[in-house]
């Protein structure tokens, strides 16, 4: 299953992709996940009936008990992206404020914007903001109109999760606006510590969670929104898909869930020991950095502006060795020509390739600094 993952995900070019995760990892997921999804579904041809509109019970159970937060109540969707399309449309109406911070996952913006809500963004990119969102700035950019925080906590590039006092100050100035604060935790598994919003403020609080990150199942569309049963009530009433996400995904979803304690550790492992591999490769090249470190989120942000080289230069040298990268304009048109983005849970010797390629790609992307097709 690993060598067809890797040939799949590729078919549309590189090889090896540090641009994302998909859980390249062997044993228990293998065994587990894939054997079960396919098996499972396959044997009983559960795949012939719909799924119920809310999802497996033993899934949305599953989801609230990883979470930690019993007492609310999941609505299973195809990836979360689809949760925050829902949420979106379902919360926000004309003239309603999104604030967000800059960087952010940019979908939620346009999906607010379609309603017709105007997108506040509050930058947080750079040692003046420690990369990190002060709920100072938040108080004071909250107005009459705001609606909805959109939080993505691990921050999706950055890496920088809320400390539990962040998180008291943030869930407190969206309570007093009355308005909703998505907490989008689609990168909880990585953090070395996270808090989450709906354990102060269950009523306001929608809080988003995928199985693409830890579980690597991003092709397999499946995540959740999890709420207080009201809100979950609301959002169940106009699903985008009343059908039931697929029997299929969701059986590989219950199987992660069932071996996460057993076989989630060793990914984290390896996903740190791949951060250091690869921080300890940027160390060595004068004007390249690793402003946040050890990131939160299963992937490294590398600092190039200072190389003089452009970030997509960088992209378009790994390119040639079919190792696929991010460069910062894909996050962020505003800090975008400072940054690459590097996701690290992948198997070691693709970090290794990585880092001993570093500096001969540094130099590639020097000489060939001119604009380049990347995606
Ligand atoms: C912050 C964030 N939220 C949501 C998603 C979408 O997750 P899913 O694949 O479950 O739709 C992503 C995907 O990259 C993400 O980075």
């Amino acid at each position: 299953m690993y060598a067809e993952c890797k040939s799949r995900t590729c078919n549309h070019g590189p090889l090896i992709t540090l641009s994302n995760s998909f859980g390249a990892f062997e044993d228990a997921f293998r065994i587990s996940v894939s054997y079960y999804c396919t098996c499972y579904c396959a044997q009983d041809e559960e795949f012939h009936i719909y799924a119920p509109p809310a999802g497996l019970e033993a899934l949305r159970a599953g989801i609230l008990d990883d979470l930690g937060l019993p007492s609310q109540s999941a609505l299973v969707s195809d990836g979360a992206i689809e949760s925050l399309y829902h949420v979106c449309h379902t919360l926000l109406r004309p003239g309603d404020e999104f604030i967000t911070t800059d960087p952010t996952w940019n979908w939620p913006m346009a999906f607010a914007q379609a309603v017709g809500a105007s997108v506040k963004q509050i930058p947080i990119y750079g040692s003046q903001h420690r990369y990190r969102l002060d709920p100072a700035r938040l108080e004071e950019a909250i107005g009459p109109k705001t609606k909805v925080v959109y939080l993505v906590d691990p921050n999706n590039p950055l890496g920088t999760a809320c400390t539990k006092p962040e998180i008291e100050r943030i869930v407190a100035a969206v309570n007093r606006a009355g308005a909703y604060l998505i907490h989008d935790c689609t990168y909880r598994h990585f953090a070395y510590e996270h808090h989450l919003a709906a354990q102060l403020a269950p009523d306001r609080t929608i809080t988003i969670y995928s199985f693409s990150k830890w579980l690597g199942l991003a092709g397999l569309r499946i995540g959740a929104v999890v709420a207080h049963p009201d809100v979950i009530e609301r959002l169940a009433a106009a699903p985008p898909n009343n059908l039931g996400s697929s029997i299929l995904s969701q059986r590989a979803a219950i199987a992660g869930l069932s071996i996460k304690d057993e076989w989630f550790p060793g990914v984290l492992t390896e996903l740190r020991d791949n951060q250091a591999l690869v921080k300890a490769a940027v160390d060595k090249i004068s004007g390249l950095s690793v402003p946040v470190y050890p990131s939160n989120g299963n992937f490294l942000v590398i600092e190039c502006g200072e190389l003089g080289i452009r970030p997509e230069a960088l992209v378009a040298a790994y390119n040639e060795h079919e190792i696929m990268i991010r460069q910062g304009g894909y996050h962020t048109p505003t800090f975008g020509e400072k940054f690459v983005k590097v996701s690290l849970s992948v198997p070691r010797a693709w970090a290794e390739e990585f880092a001993n390629l570093l500096p001969a790609m540094v130099e590639r992307a020097r000489t060939s600094n001119k604009p380049a097709k990347v995606f």
